[in-house]
């Protein structure tokens, strides 16, 4: 295939003018087009704007500044795109309107010319149906702002030919993005392994589990992620993000894993959208999130006695390492004696499962969340169940506050919140890997660059936490829900099985 060196654009929204930009960066030609002439207009003067900023700042020269502009030509009428080597498509979402669009450009360009599209929900198998050579149409998915998002999903369709994605592969590293390769399917690789966290978090929300801020507090500050997932669909609108949601969830035909809320359905029709808003799950005063004021910590109780139970063996292990560390003696008797709070550690059960299992006095019990580690400055989960007593919910969470560290109370949960977010993302990615909708390789590149996913992206997440308790946190949950959207993914009990890391290929694939 023939080096790229004229792309056209059309669409000169946010996505197309974005791609304009690290395209004429790199040294592209742009040839820049819109229905709407103004939308064009607007693009080149919004480039020249952000050139002469990133120069200003000496993120690059004036020389490239200069250059920059001078590549993009913007133009009149689609017939100008005769010359492109590529035309990568970022008009609106509506299969017939691209269907269209790709139609007549088969007519305008070359025989040779790769035709991209920018979609992110739509089928690139059913966009090039309606072409005469379907083998030249590819998705090329980048992310907003493009610049910025320096991730890029290649999606081959059933009849894309190789060669057509590998040239879109070459060229997005010229333009300095990292590709990942991915099969035509719903939300490709990331917004597809998205659906764990957003998902989970509003059955969650659902279950009343906990407030908002403190689901995200723990997402961030017990499980290492940038953001919790009210947060992020603040930040992503639920106008955007709802609509997305139940279009994933159809388009894989009511696959439980990915069932919406009528959570964020209901707020999507009151126009609590996120943010941009102003309300959403959080409220906005002048741009700033009003997080509400967590409860104070209460007071520790002198004397208080611990009883920590033992049947999880590295949550036992690890909580009563904690009370050693925090100067209370671990009692060490079978049962619980009658004065002590009783601490639980399980993964994937909720605490009054546990209390009804091993018979304990419900009123004294809470859960502990050992499953990321305890370390003085990494939040701390404690759980109740319905029947604990609120003294007893507060000697705990003084106890474990007292080195300093933040404590979230949460209320009865299969899985606490941290356990079942990162079950659920990891699981989701392990069947996206089943599926050979990309490599495992792909999968932590793209989620982490796209998503901003810790520890190199949810495999390797599962990898680093411990495969075999996360498919034990989601068999429990599954037990305690009766939830198939619990049920673990064949990728991730197999590796177990056979201890394999979560992010190895297969050593062998059908013939
Ligand atoms: P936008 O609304 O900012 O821009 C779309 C532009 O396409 C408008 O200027 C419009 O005048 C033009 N247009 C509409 N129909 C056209 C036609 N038939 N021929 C030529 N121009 C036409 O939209 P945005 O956000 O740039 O999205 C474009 C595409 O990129 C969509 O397919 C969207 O799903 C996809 N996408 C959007 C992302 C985002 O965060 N905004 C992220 C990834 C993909």
């Amino acid at each position: 295939m023939n080096e790229i060196k004229t792309i056209g654009i059309v669409g000169a929204g946010a996505m197309g003018r974005g791609i304009a930009q690290i395209a004429a960066q790199a040294g592209l030609e742009v040839l820049l087009f819109d229905v709407n002439a103004q939308a064009v207009a607007a693009a080149r003067e919004n480039l020249q704007q952000m050139w002469s900023k990133l120069a200003g700042k000496g993120k690059i020269s004036d020389e490239l500044a200069a250059a920059s502009l001078e590549r993009v030509t913007p133009c009149s009428q689609l017939q100008d795109m005769s010359r492109a080597d590529l035309v990568v498509e970022a008009i609106v979402e509506r299969l017939d309107v691209k269907r269209e669009l790709f139609q007549q450009l088969e007519a305008i360009v070359a025989p040779s010319c790769i035709l991209a599209s920018n979609t992110s929900s739509l089928s690139i198998t059913a966009i090039a149906a309606g072409c005469k050579q379907p083998g030249r149409v590819a998705g090329y998915h980048f992310f907003n702002p493009v610049p910025l998002m320096k991730v890029v999903e290649i999606i081959d369709g059933l009849r894309t030919e190789p060669e057509v994605g590998d040239a879109l592969m070459t060229l997005a590293r010229r333009m300095g993005h990292t590709p990942v390769r991915a099969k035509d399917m719903p939300g490709f690789i990331v917004n597809h392994a998205g659906r764990g966290m957003n998902i989970e978090g509003l059955r969650l929300a659902q279950e009343a589990v906990a407030p908002f801020y403190q689901v995200d507090a723990i997402m961030r500050e017990q499980a290492g992620f940038r953001m919790g997932p009210f947060e992020l669909l603040d930040l992503t609108a639920l106008d955007v993000s709802h609509p997305v949601m139940e279009s994933i969830y159809h388009q894989f035909y009511d696959e439980p894993r990915f069932r919406p809320s009528p959570i964020t359905a209901v707020r999507f029709a009151g126009g609590l959208l996120g943010r941009k808003t102003g309300e959403g799950f959080y409220r906005y005063t002048e741009g700033k999130q009003q997080v509400p004021q967590a409860p104070a910590v209460p007071e520790l109780a002198p004397g208080l006695r611990v009883w920590v139970a033992p049947y999880h063996s590295v949550g036992h292990k690890r909580a009563s390492a904690l009370l050693r560390d925090l100067g209370v003696g671990v009692i060490a008797t079978d049962t619980p004696p009658s004065d002590a709070l009783i601490v639980v550690t399980p993964y994937g059960e909720d605490t009054s499962s546990v209390v009804g299992k091993h018979q304990l006095d419900g009123e004294r019990t809470v859960a502990l969340d050992t499953f990321f580690g305890l370390e003085k400055g990494k939040r701390r989960v404690v759980m109740c169940s319905p029947a604990t007593l609120p003294q007893w919910r507060d000697a705990a969470h003084a106890l474990f506050a007292s080195d300093g560290t933040a404590v979230s109370v949460i209320d009865d949960s299969a899985g606490f919140v941290g356990q079942r977010m990162v079950a659920s993302i990891v699981n989701v990615a392990c069947d996206i890997a089943q599926q050979t909708i990309a490599s495992p390789e792909d999968i932590g590149l793209a989620v982490s660059l796209g998503l901003g996913y810790p520890m190199g992206g949810p495999l390797n997440m599962g990898d680093t936490l411990g495969a075999a308790h996360v498919l034990e946190i989601l068999r429990a949950m599954y037990k305690v829900t009766g939830d198939s959207r619990y049920r673990a993914s064949l990728w991730l009990q197999r590796r177990v099985q056979l201890g394999l890391p979560l992010s190895a290929s297969p050593a062998c694939v059908a013939r």
